[in-house]
Protein backbone atom coordinates (compact mmCIF):
# COMPACT_ATOMS: atom_id res chain seq x y z
CA UNK A 1 0.00 0.00 0.00
CA UNK A 2 1.39 3.64 -1.21
CA UNK A 3 0.23 6.07 1.10
CA UNK A 4 0.54 10.50 1.17
CA UNK A 5 0.22 11.16 4.55
CA UNK A 6 -1.36 15.48 4.46
CA UNK A 7 0.29 16.55 7.55
CA UNK A 8 3.85 16.36 8.77
CA UNK A 9 4.23 18.05 11.74
CA UNK A 10 1.33 17.53 13.81
CA UNK A 11 0.68 14.93 16.89
CA UNK A 12 -0.98 12.40 14.49
CA UNK A 13 1.19 12.98 11.38
CA UNK A 14 4.24 12.42 13.15
CA UNK A 15 2.50 9.16 14.66
CA UNK A 16 1.62 7.79 11.29
CA UNK A 17 5.24 8.47 9.49
CA UNK A 18 6.98 6.65 12.31
CA UNK A 19 3.87 3.83 12.23
CA UNK A 20 4.28 3.82 8.65
CA UNK A 21 8.35 3.30 8.74
CA UNK A 22 7.92 0.21 11.38
CA UNK A 23 4.68 -1.38 9.51
CA UNK A 24 7.17 -0.97 5.97
CA UNK A 25 4.22 0.79 4.81
CA UNK A 26 5.55 3.49 1.57
CA UNK A 27 4.53 6.64 2.95
CA UNK A 28 4.91 10.00 1.61
CA UNK A 29 3.98 12.87 4.06
CA UNK A 30 3.48 16.72 3.08
CA UNK A 31 3.62 19.43 4.76
CA UNK A 32 1.89 22.86 5.13
CA UNK A 33 4.52 24.83 2.19
CA UNK A 34 3.22 21.55 -0.14
CA UNK A 35 -0.34 21.34 0.56
CA UNK A 36 -1.81 24.68 2.46
CA UNK A 37 -5.49 23.39 3.29
CA UNK A 38 -6.57 27.22 3.61
CA UNK A 39 -5.79 27.59 0.07
CA UNK A 40 -8.39 27.80 -2.71
CA UNK A 41 -10.07 24.10 -3.24
CA UNK A 42 -8.46 23.90 -7.33
CA UNK A 43 -5.23 24.32 -5.98
CA UNK A 44 -5.84 21.22 -3.29
CA UNK A 45 -7.36 19.02 -5.87
CA UNK A 46 -4.50 20.09 -8.37
CA UNK A 47 -2.69 18.94 -5.49
CA UNK A 48 -4.08 15.58 -4.37
CA UNK A 49 -4.30 14.18 -8.07
CA UNK A 50 -0.33 14.66 -9.19
CA UNK A 51 -0.16 12.46 -6.23
CA UNK A 52 0.08 8.68 -7.03
CA UNK A 53 -0.88 6.73 -3.90
CA UNK A 54 -3.07 3.98 -2.99
CA UNK A 55 -4.59 5.71 -0.13
CA UNK A 56 -4.69 9.39 1.34
CA UNK A 57 -4.88 9.85 4.96
CA UNK A 58 -5.95 13.70 5.79
CA UNK A 59 -4.09 14.50 9.03
CA UNK A 60 -3.80 18.19 9.11
CA UNK A 61 -6.56 20.47 10.51
CA UNK A 62 -7.19 23.42 11.96
CA UNK A 63 -7.05 21.99 16.05
CA UNK A 64 -7.08 25.55 17.56
CA UNK A 65 -10.19 24.81 19.32
CA UNK A 66 -10.96 29.05 20.98
CA UNK A 67 -9.21 30.53 18.37
CA UNK A 68 -11.60 29.22 15.64
CA UNK A 69 -14.32 31.15 17.64
CA UNK A 70 -13.21 34.31 16.35
CA UNK A 71 -11.19 32.76 13.12
CA UNK A 72 -14.18 30.98 11.71
CA UNK A 73 -13.38 31.82 8.05
CA UNK A 74 -10.10 30.24 8.10
CA UNK A 75 -11.07 27.02 10.47
CA UNK A 76 -14.14 26.64 7.95
CA UNK A 77 -11.89 26.35 5.12
CA UNK A 78 -9.33 24.06 6.55
CA UNK A 79 -11.40 21.85 8.49
CA UNK A 80 -14.83 21.44 5.75
CA UNK A 81 -13.64 23.52 2.73
CA UNK A 82 -10.25 21.75 2.21
CA UNK A 83 -11.57 18.19 2.56
CA UNK A 84 -14.28 18.34 0.85
CA UNK A 85 -11.48 19.02 -2.11
CA UNK A 86 -9.24 16.29 -0.62
CA UNK A 87 -11.87 13.83 -1.28
CA UNK A 88 -13.12 15.26 -4.60
CA UNK A 89 -9.90 14.60 -5.57
CA UNK A 90 -9.84 11.09 -4.45
CA UNK A 91 -12.55 10.04 -5.75
CA UNK A 92 -11.18 10.86 -9.52
CA UNK A 93 -8.18 9.87 -9.16
CA UNK A 94 -9.59 6.09 -7.43
CA UNK A 95 -7.37 6.94 -4.00
CA UNK A 96 -9.07 5.28 -1.09
CA UNK A 97 -9.55 8.34 1.75
CA UNK A 98 -8.91 8.53 5.71
CA UNK A 99 -10.22 11.47 7.02
CA UNK A 100 -10.04 12.54 10.74
CA UNK A 101 -12.52 14.22 13.03
CA UNK A 102 -13.65 15.14 16.54
CA UNK A 103 -15.68 14.28 19.23
CA UNK A 104 -16.40 17.82 19.60
CA UNK A 105 -18.80 17.10 17.11
CA UNK A 106 -21.32 16.35 19.95
CA UNK A 107 -22.80 18.54 22.47
CA UNK A 108 -22.06 16.59 25.35
CA UNK A 109 -25.12 16.06 26.92
CA UNK A 110 -25.64 12.51 26.88
CA UNK A 111 -24.60 10.08 29.70
CA UNK A 112 -24.28 7.17 27.64
CA UNK A 113 -21.08 6.68 25.07
CA UNK A 114 -22.15 8.36 21.73
CA UNK A 115 -23.00 5.68 18.50
CA UNK A 116 -21.21 6.66 15.15
CA UNK A 117 -25.43 6.64 14.63
CA UNK A 118 -25.93 9.42 16.68
CA UNK A 119 -27.66 12.78 16.02
CA UNK A 120 -24.46 15.29 15.67
CA UNK A 121 -24.56 18.77 17.37
CA UNK A 122 -21.01 20.13 17.73
CA UNK A 123 -20.28 21.83 20.62
CA UNK A 124 -18.63 25.13 19.63
CA UNK A 125 -17.23 27.03 16.33
CA UNK A 126 -14.57 23.78 15.84
CA UNK A 127 -16.53 21.49 15.93
CA UNK A 128 -19.18 22.94 13.26
CA UNK A 129 -16.37 22.79 10.66
CA UNK A 130 -15.39 19.44 11.53
CA UNK A 131 -18.72 18.00 11.73
CA UNK A 132 -19.15 20.25 7.91
CA UNK A 133 -15.90 18.50 6.89
CA UNK A 134 -17.40 14.90 7.94
CA UNK A 135 -20.27 15.75 5.50
CA UNK A 136 -18.93 16.68 2.93
CA UNK A 137 -16.31 14.01 2.83
CA UNK A 138 -18.81 11.36 2.33
CA UNK A 139 -20.75 12.95 0.24
CA UNK A 140 -17.98 13.33 -1.94
CA UNK A 141 -16.26 10.29 -2.21
CA UNK A 142 -17.39 6.24 -1.50
CA UNK A 143 -14.69 4.85 -0.57
CA UNK A 144 -14.13 7.18 2.25
CA UNK A 145 -13.52 6.44 6.28
CA UNK A 146 -13.91 8.86 8.99
CA UNK A 147 -12.00 8.64 12.42
CA UNK A 148 -13.49 10.57 15.01
CA UNK A 149 -11.15 10.81 17.99
CA UNK A 150 -10.54 12.57 21.72
CA UNK A 151 -8.43 13.57 23.46
CA UNK A 152 -5.33 13.39 21.45
CA UNK A 153 -1.73 13.12 23.30
CA UNK A 154 1.53 11.60 22.57
CA UNK A 155 5.37 12.82 24.61
CA UNK A 156 6.41 15.45 22.31
CA UNK A 157 3.64 17.86 21.31
CA UNK A 158 1.92 20.14 22.77
CA UNK A 159 -1.20 18.19 24.72
CA UNK A 160 -2.58 17.12 27.91
CA UNK A 161 0.05 15.48 28.93
CA UNK A 162 3.36 17.50 28.17
CA UNK A 163 1.57 20.74 29.67
CA UNK A 164 0.84 18.76 32.95
CA UNK A 165 4.44 18.05 32.85
CA UNK A 166 5.82 21.05 31.84
CA UNK A 167 3.44 22.53 34.77
CA UNK A 168 4.30 19.81 37.38
CA UNK A 169 7.61 20.88 36.79
CA UNK A 170 7.13 23.96 38.86
CA UNK A 171 4.32 24.20 41.21
CA UNK A 172 3.09 21.39 43.63
CA UNK A 173 -0.35 22.13 43.14
CA UNK A 174 -2.49 22.16 40.31
CA UNK A 175 -6.44 23.32 39.35
CA UNK A 176 -7.77 20.55 36.93
CA UNK A 177 -11.39 20.33 35.53
CA UNK A 178 -13.07 17.55 36.61
CA UNK A 179 -16.67 17.63 34.90
CA UNK A 180 -15.69 17.08 31.46
CA UNK A 181 -15.60 13.30 30.92
CA UNK A 182 -13.99 11.39 28.20
CA UNK A 183 -11.22 8.68 27.04
CA UNK A 184 -7.65 9.98 26.21
CA UNK A 185 -5.78 8.19 22.65
CA UNK A 186 -1.98 8.12 22.34
CA UNK A 187 -1.50 9.43 19.09
CA UNK A 188 0.59 6.30 18.11
CA UNK A 189 -2.33 4.03 18.41
CA UNK A 190 -4.94 5.79 16.75
CA UNK A 191 -1.90 6.55 13.85
CA UNK A 192 -2.13 2.43 13.52
CA UNK A 193 -5.83 2.62 13.42
CA UNK A 194 -5.72 4.52 10.47
CA UNK A 195 -3.62 2.30 8.84
CA UNK A 196 -6.15 -0.13 9.38
CA UNK A 197 -8.61 1.56 7.98
CA UNK A 198 -6.53 2.30 5.44
CA UNK A 199 -5.71 -1.30 3.95
CA UNK A 200 -9.31 -2.00 4.45
CA UNK A 201 -10.59 0.24 2.19
CA UNK A 202 -7.87 -0.95 -0.61
CA UNK A 203 -8.36 -4.43 0.50
CA UNK A 204 -11.02 -6.76 0.89
CA UNK A 205 -13.56 -4.63 2.50
CA UNK A 206 -13.29 -1.79 -0.13
CA UNK A 207 -16.22 0.87 -0.43
CA UNK A 208 -17.96 -1.19 2.73
CA UNK A 209 -15.04 -0.11 4.84
CA UNK A 210 -16.26 3.76 4.35
CA UNK A 211 -18.24 5.83 6.32
CA UNK A 212 -18.07 6.80 10.15
CA UNK A 213 -16.16 4.89 12.89
CA UNK A 214 -14.89 5.81 16.66
CA UNK A 215 -11.75 5.24 17.24
CA UNK A 216 -10.19 6.06 21.00
CA UNK A 217 -8.37 3.64 23.25
CA UNK A 218 -10.11 1.79 25.58
CA UNK A 219 -10.21 1.92 29.41
CA UNK A 220 -12.83 3.56 31.76
CA UNK A 221 -13.76 7.27 30.71
CA UNK A 222 -11.83 9.93 32.64
CA UNK A 223 -12.13 13.27 33.71
CA UNK A 224 -9.57 15.27 32.53
CA UNK A 225 -8.21 16.31 36.88
CA UNK A 226 -8.31 12.02 37.11
CA UNK A 227 -5.81 11.90 34.00
CA UNK A 228 -3.72 14.55 35.40
CA UNK A 229 -3.54 12.71 38.51
CA UNK A 230 -2.67 9.46 36.58
CA UNK A 231 -0.02 11.17 34.31
CA UNK A 232 1.57 12.30 37.71
CA UNK A 233 1.33 9.39 39.53
CA UNK A 234 3.46 8.09 36.61
CA UNK A 235 5.78 10.55 36.47
CA UNK A 236 5.98 10.38 40.16
CA UNK A 237 9.81 9.44 40.32
CA UNK A 238 11.19 12.08 37.96
CA UNK A 239 9.14 14.88 38.95
CA UNK A 240 11.23 17.24 41.84
CA UNK A 241 8.21 17.53 44.06
CA UNK A 242 4.72 15.35 44.28
CA UNK A 243 1.53 17.32 42.56
CA UNK A 244 -1.81 17.62 44.01
CA UNK A 245 -4.77 18.17 41.71
CA UNK A 246 -7.57 19.78 42.79
CA UNK A 247 -10.36 19.26 40.64
CA UNK A 248 -12.43 22.16 39.82
CA UNK A 249 -15.89 22.48 37.28
CA UNK A 250 -15.69 24.15 34.18
CA UNK A 251 -17.17 27.35 35.12
CA UNK A 252 -14.06 27.52 37.14
CA UNK A 253 -11.85 27.61 34.37
CA UNK A 254 -13.76 29.73 31.65
CA UNK A 255 -12.57 29.09 27.79
CA UNK A 256 -13.71 30.92 24.56
CA UNK A 257 -14.94 27.71 23.25
CA UNK A 258 -17.39 25.57 25.06
CA UNK A 259 -15.90 21.76 25.66
CA UNK A 260 -18.46 19.12 26.17
CA UNK A 261 -18.95 17.67 29.31
CA UNK A 262 -19.43 13.81 28.59
CA UNK A 263 -17.94 13.00 25.27
CA UNK A 264 -17.39 9.18 25.56
CA UNK A 265 -18.13 7.46 22.19
CA UNK A 266 -19.23 4.13 21.25
CA UNK A 267 -16.31 2.23 19.71
CA UNK A 268 -17.91 -0.97 18.46
CA UNK A 269 -17.96 -0.51 14.79
CA UNK A 270 -14.26 -0.34 14.79
CA UNK A 271 -13.86 -3.11 17.26
CA UNK A 272 -15.98 -5.49 15.89
CA UNK A 273 -13.85 -5.02 12.45
CA UNK A 274 -10.24 -4.67 13.54
CA UNK A 275 -10.67 -5.15 17.77
CA UNK A 276 -9.69 -3.06 20.55
CA UNK A 277 -7.14 -0.41 20.67
CA UNK A 278 -4.68 -1.02 23.70
CA UNK A 279 -6.01 0.70 27.20
CA UNK A 280 -5.28 4.39 28.01
CA UNK A 281 -2.76 3.59 30.38
CA UNK A 282 -0.73 1.63 27.89
CA UNK A 283 -0.81 4.98 25.60
CA UNK A 284 0.15 7.01 28.33
CA UNK A 285 3.36 4.55 29.55
CA UNK A 286 4.13 4.86 25.91
CA UNK A 287 3.94 8.67 25.39
CA UNK A 288 5.30 8.71 28.79
CA UNK A 289 9.21 7.15 27.65
CA UNK A 290 8.88 9.27 24.58
CA UNK A 291 8.49 12.32 26.82
CA UNK A 292 11.13 11.32 29.26
CA UNK A 293 13.64 10.54 25.61
CA UNK A 294 13.06 13.87 24.27
CA UNK A 295 14.12 15.48 27.47
CA UNK A 296 17.59 13.69 27.69
N1 LIG B 1 -5.62 16.85 19.34
C1 LIG B 1 -6.77 16.36 19.79
O1 LIG B 1 -7.01 16.25 20.99
C2 LIG B 1 -7.83 15.93 18.80
C3 LIG B 1 -9.07 15.46 19.31
C4 LIG B 1 -10.04 15.05 18.40
C5 LIG B 1 -9.79 15.08 17.05
N2 LIG B 1 -8.60 15.54 16.58
C6 LIG B 1 -8.36 15.57 15.14
O2 LIG B 1 -7.24 14.74 14.87
C7 LIG B 1 -6.55 15.22 13.72
C8 LIG B 1 -5.08 15.34 14.02
O3 LIG B 1 -4.90 16.31 15.04
P1 LIG B 1 -3.51 16.54 15.76
O4 LIG B 1 -3.73 16.35 17.21
O5 LIG B 1 -2.44 15.78 15.07
O6 LIG B 1 -3.36 18.10 15.49
P2 LIG B 1 -2.09 19.06 15.67
O7 LIG B 1 -1.01 18.38 16.43
O8 LIG B 1 -2.64 20.34 16.17
O9 LIG B 1 -1.58 19.26 14.19
C9 LIG B 1 -2.35 19.93 13.23
C10 LIG B 1 -1.55 19.95 11.96
O10 LIG B 1 -2.34 20.59 10.95
C11 LIG B 1 -1.49 21.44 10.23
N3 LIG B 1 -2.22 22.55 9.62
C12 LIG B 1 -2.95 23.50 10.23
N4 LIG B 1 -3.42 24.39 9.32
C13 LIG B 1 -2.97 23.95 8.11
C14 LIG B 1 -3.08 24.42 6.79
N5 LIG B 1 -3.75 25.56 6.50
N6 LIG B 1 -2.51 23.74 5.79
C15 LIG B 1 -1.81 22.60 6.04
N7 LIG B 1 -1.62 22.10 7.28
C16 LIG B 1 -2.21 22.77 8.30
C17 LIG B 1 -0.50 21.97 11.24
O11 LIG B 1 0.64 22.41 10.54
P3 LIG B 1 1.70 23.44 11.19
O12 LIG B 1 2.52 22.59 12.12
O13 LIG B 1 2.44 23.93 10.01
O14 LIG B 1 0.90 24.49 11.89
C18 LIG B 1 -0.25 20.72 12.08
O15 LIG B 1 0.77 19.95 11.51
C19 LIG B 1 -7.26 16.51 13.32
O16 LIG B 1 -8.18 16.25 12.29
C20 LIG B 1 -8.00 16.92 14.58
O17 LIG B 1 -9.14 17.69 14.27
C21 LIG B 1 -7.61 15.96 17.44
Amino acid sequence: MKIAIIGQSGQLARALIREAATQNINAKSYNRHQCDLSSAPNLIEDFISRLDVDAVILAAAYTAVDAAEDDYQTALAVNARAPKAVAKACAQRGFALVHISTDYVFKGRSRTPYLVTAPTDPVNAYGRTKRMGESAVLEAHDRAAILRTSWVFDGSGKNFMTTMLRLGAKRAALSVVDDQIGRPTYAGHLAQACLTIAAALCGKYGAQASGLYHVTNSGEAISWAKFAAAIFARAENDLAQTVKVTPITSADYPTPAERPGYSVLDLSRFESLHGTLPHWREGLELAYREWVDNKT
